[in-house]
Formats: C-alpha cells, sequence, structure tokens
C-alpha cells in the first residue's frame, strides 16, 4: 500500500468512527427526551393538580422575575411551560408569555392559559429569532437537559434574549441519573443535577449575574444579558 493510501485509509476510519461516535451520541439524546416526554405526558393531568397553586414565595418570585423585565419589554418566554401555571401568573402580571413544551399532554393543558404556544425540544435550536424576547423563564426544565447539553440550551436562551434581557434558571441538587417520582404515579424519568456553581459558572461566561441562591432546595439564578 502506497503511503497516501495509507494515509486516507487511516482518516476514512478516524472519521467514520466520529460520525459513529456522533450516532451514537444523538441516539442516547433522543432516548433521554423520549423518556422523559413520555413521562411528562403521562403524568399531565397529575401534575397539573398538584402545582396548579402557586405558594406566597413562588408568586413573589415570578413577581421579581417580571419587574425585572419590564425594564426591557413584556415578551417573555417560559421555557418547558408544562401545563402553564406560570404563563397565566405572568400573563397577569402584565407580560406576554409564549410558552414552549415537547409534551403534546402539557401543551394541552396549557392552553387554557390562552397564551401562545410553541411545540419545541428546548434542547435543540428555538424556533424563535433573536433577541426576541425581553425575559426567558426555565423553571424546573434545567433537570430534564443533561448535562453535558447545558451548553448548547444556554446559547439558544442567551440567543433568543435581547440584550439587558433576563434570565431565569431552577434547577435540582443531587445525582444525575434515572429516577421514578412516587408523588407522579411512580413515573420514570431521567433527572440531571447541578449545583448553584454549575449554573452560575457556565452563565456568568454569558450573562451578568444578578442573583444566584439555593430558594427551598433549588438552586436558582437570575442574570442579565449584557448590553455589549
Ligand atoms: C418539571 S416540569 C416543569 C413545568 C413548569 N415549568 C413548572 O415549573 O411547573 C418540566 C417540563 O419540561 C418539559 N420538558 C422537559 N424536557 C424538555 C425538552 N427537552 N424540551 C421541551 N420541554 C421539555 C416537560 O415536558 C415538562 O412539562
Amino acid at each position: 500500500m502506497e503511503a497516501l493510501d495509507f494515509v486516507l485509509l487511516t482518516g476514512q476510519r478516524k472519521a467514520l468512527s466520529v460520525s459513529f461516535e456522533l450516532v451514537k451520541r444523538l441516539i442516547e439524546m433522543d432516548k433521554w427526551g423520549q423518556t422523559i416526554n413520555k413521562a411528562y405526558s403521562s403524568a399531565a393531568d397529575l401534575y397539573n393538580q398538584l402545582y396548579l397553586d402557586c405558594p406566597d414565595w413562588q408568586l413573589v418570585e415570578r413577581q421579581h422575575f417580571a419587574e425585572l423585565v419590564k425594564e426591557t419589554g413584556l415578551s417573555m418566554l417560559d421555557v418547558g411551560c408544562g401545563p402553564g401555571r406560570d404563563l397565566a401568573i405572568f400573563s397577569g402580571l402584565g407580560l406576554h408569555p409564549v410558552g414552549t413544551d415537547f409534551s403534546k399532554d402539557m401543551l394541552e393543558l396549557a392552553k387554557e392559559s390562552s397564551c401562545p404556544l410553541v411545540e419545541a425540544d428546548v434542547r435543540k435550536p428555538l424556533p424563535f429569532v433573536d433577541s426576541r424576547f425581553s425575559g426567558v423563564w426555565a423553571c424546573s426544565v434545567i433537570p430534564n437537559i443533561p448535562y453535558n447539553e447545558f451548553d448548547g440550551w444556554l446559547v439558544e436562551a442567551y440567543r433568543v434574549l435581547m440584550p439587558g434581557g433576563i434570565l431565569f434558571i431552577s434547577a435540582r441538587n443531587g445525582r444525575e441519573g434515572k429516577v421514578v417520582i412516587p408523588y407522579l404515579n411512580d413515573m420514570v424519568t431521567f433527572r440531571a443535577c447541578y449545583s448553584l456553581q454549575d449554573i452560575v459558572g457556565g452563565v456568568s461566561c454569558l450573562l451578568d449575574i444578578l442573583e444566584a441562591d439555593i430558594i427551598k432546595e433549588y438552586p436558582t439564578v437570575i442574570a442579565r444579558k449584557r448590553l455589549k
């Protein structure tokens, strides 16, 4: 075999193994997404009943976010909006929320909020133009984003946020992996866990951190997109 043939063959093998790894990763991503989608869809009604009420501390959190968002505008995106409780709350606070979720059953319930809804997998490019929103609200959805996909998700949230806009993230501490949730009919799902430092570390590369705290066991970060 000529030396050049050998180099080409090695290169092709390398390319093949890279694309094999990529396909494997895409299949894993898809499996993770499908399991979570199926889990939330099957538990949508129960989830709605359990979380319909908004405790005072959560209402204060939402009022605070709405005030910050209003400094640049009224449009906001609720990423992983679930059955739409927060859409209704933000609407009532004078914002113009758009909800997005990949569970059709969750979106069906969210119609009650009368807000625009978009079916989308938030781990993929978001179907919105750059700088579309003054606020991006991601409450309890990050635990459904695998740790190694967080940066990609964050870049998309950043892209759709206008300069000066506000990002809210609440997550979970603990151990990443498969979990069974007894209060949701033993729903089987995957959970990714983030410490406050994980989120602050990622977010602070792109946005200014306004607040970072563990609120009722949930690592929570509020940040503002820089004006440039
Ligand atoms: C724990 S619930 C939170 C719902 C709502 N944000 C709340 O705080 O009540 C997580 C929601 O995120 C949605 N979700 C999870 N992964 C998603 C993904 N990759 N793309 C879109 N929605 C997703 C689920 O379908 C579910 O409705």
